[in-house]
């Protein structure tokens, strides 16, 4: 029983009634950009008739909407009861330098949700979740849906923002990198836009290869780069200097991950170098961030977020010497491997 002395809500109940109402305050985000309203907020403050009438919705229930975006710091009201994007909020729009806008749609993808739903009763059954909910893989359902294909491309994108600090923890100066998996090519385009002398070689599923082909397009035709249609599966094209796995074998269980990296070693000389760029998971002091994303791999895919102990077994059983550890921004970590 409660006594006078005590409150009736304990700081624990607040604190996870705060938590339980995370998948809404994602879904009133995903809302603002579903609605284009952060689009719309570019050209200045509107009040919410115009902003209503702009986003096709009853202007009563976007005023809830926009209460709770308020109240969530990504839109603030001034005096006169126009709305506009706060610092956070701007992040939405499309055309911001540094827009996440395609991250809030690929976390909105109703497949992700299925997949999600599915949580208990493939734990309970012993099933891997996503193959649970649609009866394949993630990859071969990405594989027969270039739409989805494409938001999971352009996401994968936005969340990948930690690799502009690549080239100041690694010196990739005068290195042919060659990424592995390189998704649409942001990585491979920051390091050779920063690195002059550095050349590169991506390789990628034969379903999503144009992008990279794409975005890279410049330093191809300079001869600085070359984009392979690969698996990495099956033999990889022999040479390079510095191999790169960005947040490739979290999406593998340890056989597959053994699989990619002896790959890898088969096209390395002894004493070349592998990056891993992953969130390195703590057993000890585990965060938020990097143990929601292991989860998160455990819905979608065989894979998982490792140890640094993980790491090193895996890699030692594939023909590598793990050799350092370095922090990036996100909790994403640069582990750097050495070929014996
Ligand atoms: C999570 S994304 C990472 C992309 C990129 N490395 C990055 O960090 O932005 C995983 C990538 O692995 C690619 N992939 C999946 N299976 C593959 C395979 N068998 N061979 C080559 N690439 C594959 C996917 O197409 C996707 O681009």
């Amino acid at each position: 029983m409660t006594s006078i002395d005590e409150p009736n809500v304990t700081a624990g109940q607040s604190e996870l009634l705060r938590l339980l109402i995370g998948g809404w305050v994602s879904s009133s985000i995903g809302a603002a950009v579903d609605l284009g309203i952060a689009d719309l907020l570019r050209a200045g403050p509107m009040d919410v008739d115009a902003i209503a009438a702009a986003a096709g919705v009853a202007p009563e229930s976007l005023t809830r909407l926009l209460r709770m975006l308020r109240a969530l710091g990504i839109i603030t009201r001034d005096d006169a009861d126009r709305y506009a994007l706060s610092e956070v909020g701007a992040l939405l729009r499309a055309d911001h330098p540094q827009s996440m806008r395609n991250l809030v749609r690929l976390y909105q993808e109703q497949y992700f949700a299925d997949a999600w739903n599915e949580l208990v009763p493939a734990l309970r059954v012993g099933e891997q979740p996503f193959t649970k909910a649609h009866g394949e893989s993630v990859f071969d359902y990405l594989g027969s849906r270039p739409d989805a294909l494409a938001v999971y491309g352009s996401g994968i994108a936005v969340g990948s923002m930690f690799v502009a600090d690549l080239p100041t923890v690694y010196d990739f100066s005068g290195k042919c990198v060659v990424d592995v998996g390189g998704g649409d090519g942001t990585l491979l385009d920051v390091i050779l836009s920063a690195v002059p002398d550095a050349t590169g070689r991506l390789i990628e599923r034969p379903a999503a290869v144009a992008a990279a082909a794409d975005r890279l397009r410049g330093f191809i035709a300079q001869q600085r780069c070359e984009v392979l249609a690969g698996d990495f599966f099956d033999v990889l094209p022999a040479g390079g200097d510095v191999a790169v796995l960005c947040r490739i074998l979290h999406n593998w269980d340890d056989d597959r991950a053994r699989t990619i990296l002896a790959n890898c070693r088969a096209a390395m000389r002894p004493g070349s170098t592998l990056l891993i760029v992953e969130r390195v998971v703590s057993d000890l002091r585990p965060t938020p961030v990097a143990t929601a994303f292991d989860m998160h791999m455990f819905v979608m895919t065989s894979g998982r977020e490792r140890t640094d102990e993980e790491y090193r077994t895996l890699l030692a059983a594939s023909g590598f010497e793990l050799v350092s550890i370095k922090g990036l921004p996100l909790e994403m970590s640069l582990v750097e491997a050495h070929a014996r």
